[in-house]
C-alpha cells in the first residue's frame, strides 16, 4: 500500500508518482489494478459529476460521500481529499470537517491557498491530519483570479509562490499540489522544499503528476487544457480500455514520457 512514507522514499530515489482524481468505486477498483499510487477525491466532482460551472458548490457531505466510495473500493492507493469552498475559513469548521473526511476514508486532506493555511496546517498535523497543500491556480479561488489563469509569472509571482510553498511545510504540509504554473519555478518549488510535490500542468520536474480522469480518458468538456494527454485513444494503449488507460498513464508518469515540453507552460 502506498504511504507519505513510499512517496518520500519516491522523492529520494527520484521515481516518479502518480496520482489521478477517482469518485466511484468502478474506477477505483480499476486504479488499483493499473497500480496508480495516489488517488484525489477532487472537488472536480462539482465540474465532472454534478454538472457545475467550478467547484464552488461541494458540499463536505458531497466530498465524503465520494471519498467513502473509493476508501472502499481501493486498498492500495494513497487517498486524498478535498476540503470543498470555505470549509476551512475558520480553525474549528476545518478541524470538524477534516475529521468527517478522514473518517470517510481519507488519508490526506488537500486544501487550497499559501502562507496563510499555516495554523491550520500546524493544528492538522499535530491531530494526526496530514495535509496537502495545493498552491497556483487554485479553483476555489476562480472568482479572485478572474478566470482560471496560469500563476506565478513574472519574479514577484513567482517569489510569492515559492515563499509560500516553503512556508506551509515548514508549518506541516505533507505533501503539495502545484496547478498550471512555469515548468521552471516548478522545479525550483520541487527541488526547494523536502516534502513531494505533485504537479498538474507545471511541467516534468515535479515528484508526482495529477490528471482529473475525465480529462485523460478524452471526456473534457469544452476547452482541452494544453497539459491533458487523452491516454484512451493513445495507439499505446493497445487494449482502447480505461484500464489500458490508466496503467498507460502510470508507465508514462514512471519512466518519464509524460508529460513532455508540449504539455507545460513557460
Ligand atoms: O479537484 C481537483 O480535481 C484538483 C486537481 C485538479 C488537482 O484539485
Amino acid at each position: 500500500m502506498t504511504t507519505l512514507s513510499t512517496l518520500k522514499q519516491f522523492k529520494k530515489d527520484g521515481t516518479k508518482f502518480t496520482c489521478l482524481t477517482c469518485y466511484d468505486a468502478m474506477f477505483a477498483r480499476m486504479m488499483e489494478k493499473a497500480q496508480i499510487d495516489t488517488i484525489l477525491i477532487g472537488d472536480s466532482l462539482g465540474m465532472v459529476v454534478q454538472g457545475h460551472d467550478s467547484t464552488l458548490p461541494v458540499t463536505v457531505d458531497d466530498m465524503a460521500y465520494h471519498t467513502a466510495n473509493i476508501a472502499r473500493s481501493n486498498k492500495q492507493a494513497l487517498i486524498l481529499a478535498d476540503l470543498p469552498f470555505m470549509s476551512y475559513v475558520t480553525l474549528p469548521e476545518a478541524v470538524t470537517n477534516s475529521r468527517k473526511l478522514m473518517q470517510a476514508g481519507a488519508h490526506v486532506i488537500k486544501i487550497e491557498g499559501g502562507s496563510e493555511l499555516g495554523d491550520l496546517v500546524t493544528t492538522l498535523a499535530q491531530s494526526g491530519t496530514p495535509t496537502c497543500v495545493h498552491l497556483g491556480l487554485t479553483p476555489q479561488s476562480v472568482n479572485v483570479f478572474g478566470g482560471y489563469k496560469i500563476q506565478g509569472r513574472g519574479d514577484a509571482a513567482a517569489d510569492k509562490l515559492l515563499t509560500d510553498a516553503k512556508a506551509v511545510v515548514a508549518a506541516g504540509a505533507a505533501l503539495l499540489v502545484l496547478e498550471c504554473v512555469p515548468a521552471e519555478l516548478a522545479k525550483a518549488i520541487t527541488e526547494a522544499v523536502a516534502v513531494p510535490v505533485i504537479g498538474i500542468g507545471a511541467g516534468a520536474d515535479t515528484d508526482g503528476q495529477v490528471l482529473v480522469m475525465h480529462d485523460m480518458l478524452g471526456m473534457a468538456h469544452g476547452r482541452v487544457p494544453r497539459f491533458v494527454h487523452d491516454f484512451l485513444t493513445d495507439e499505446r494503449n493497445q487494449a482502447h480500455s480505461v484500464e489500458g488507460a490508466f496503467a498507460l498513464y502510470q508507465q508514462s508518469v514512471r519512466e518519464g514520457s509524460f508529460p513532455s515540453e508540449q504539455h507545460q507552460f513557460s
